[in-house]
């Protein structure tokens, strides 16, 4: 028979020469299974004498334990191996651009969401979300437009008829809605005051040319407390043209105008610089309209279930996709739709890139070109 240390010498051998665990435990079932050299070994003490036993059993005994020390010793460094290897190919490395492979492209409007709702979300306002398909009372009646109110021809409204088997009747048809304005009674009807929001959101009207799409994006603005003033209207409308601009200073003036909604209106317009080929924000000559507000009408207060003596408040509408065209110098609202790859590899943004008033709101006008 094989003398015990030769066994000894050649299991060890083996052992530290096994390169995986898979490898490691073949060799633990082949010296020490139910079937294994070692076990088999310890099954022929029972034939010998009792003086050769004890001295073979204590042989196979430190056999036993001098191959589990090895095989545990190997099985600790094979372990060790596999995490390094392991955690060697799942390595990420942080300071590698963000995947330069990437082909999706935010589009302008997204983007400008995006900065507008941080903008506001600064501000303190929340962000509330309503139908595209609107009754009339939302989209007119509550916004004091009543039935024959000449401002409803002004819409280009898309009416749409609620049965179809049925003639059309078009004082309690559908509508999809004109406006974001009917999210000011949606969101008096479900919130108490102090109410701070905006509806960001599609508006459709009958239109079609450079600067109008039958489907286009505004952003509603709606603030109610007891002691809201003009003047807060004019200091946040302020603060969010500098924001969105990234200016430091802009010139803005107010034009009276009128909504059926708000009393007193205005049209809020920005400073620029026109020339024959370049439009600058900022210090200028010329001016800008940028957006519609003014004071909350009693009448829409009392619609939307508020009391017009205990409260006050102003709203304004600003369109998107005009605000997109300002900031990135896009001259045609059509293209905006037309879904061609090829636009939107110029004007998109990189998907990665968020917003945020610390972060860097466009991201230095960061469109991927
Ligand atoms: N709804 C108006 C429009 O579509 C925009 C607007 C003007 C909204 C004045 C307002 C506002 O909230 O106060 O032309």
């Amino acid at each position: 028979m094989e003398d015990i240390k030769d066994i000894e010498q050649r299991i060890l051998e083996e052992v530290s020469k096994a390169s995986d665990l898979k490898a490691l435990d073949e060799i633990r079932v082949s010296a020490m299974g139910k079937k294994g050299e070692i076990t088999e070994m310890m099954k022929t003490l029972g034939q010998m004498s009792a003086d050769e036993r004890i001295e073979t059993a204590k042989k196979l005994n430190l056999l036993k334990s001098a191959v589990e020390e090895a095989l545990s010793k190997r099985k600790d460094i094979l372990e060790n191996e596999a995490l390094n290897a392991k955690l060697a190919c799942e390595k990420i490395d942080v300071t590698l651009p963000c995947r330069p492979e990437t082909q999706g492209r935010i589009h302008p409007v997204s983007k400008i969401y995006e900065e507008v709702a941080a903008i506001f979300g600064e501000l303190g306002f929340e962000v509330a979300e309503g139908p595209s398909i609107e009754d009339q009372f939302h989209n007119f009646n509550a916004l004091n437009m009543p039935l024959n109110h000449p401002a409803r021809q002004m819409q280009d409204t898309f009416y749409i008829a609620h049965d179809k088997d049925k003639p059309f009747e078009m004082d309690d048809a559908y509508v999809v809605r004109t406006h974001t304005s009917g999210m000011q009674i949606r969101t008096m009807e479900n919130k108490k005051p102090p109410i701070r929001i905006i509806a960001p959101g599609r508006t459709y009207r009958s239109d079609f040319d450079a600067t109008h799409t039958p489907m286009f994006h505004q952003v509603e603005g709606l603030v109610i407390d007891k002691t809201t003033t003009l003047a807060h209207l004019k200091g946040c409308l302020y603060d969010f043209v500098k924001a969105f601009f990234e200016l430091d200073d802009i010139p803005v003036r107010y034009r009276p105008s009128y909504f059926p909604f708000t009393e007193p209106s205005a049209e809020m317009d920005i400073g620029c610089l026109k020339t024959k080929t370049e439009l600058k924000i900022g210090a200028g000559n010329d001016w800008l309209e940028i957006l519609g507000c003014g004071m909350v009408h009693p009448n829409v207060l009392k619609a939307g279930g508020i009391d017009p003596d205990e409260y006050q408040g102003f709203a304004f509408g600003v369109g998107l996709d005009r605000l997109a065209m300002l900031k990135y110098g896009i001259p045609d609202l059509r293209t905006f739709f037309e879904s061609d790859v090829r636009w939107m590899k110029n004007y998109g943004f990189a998907p990665l890139d968020f917003s945020s008033l610390t972060g860097g709101l466009s991201n230095n006008g960061g469109q991927l070109r």
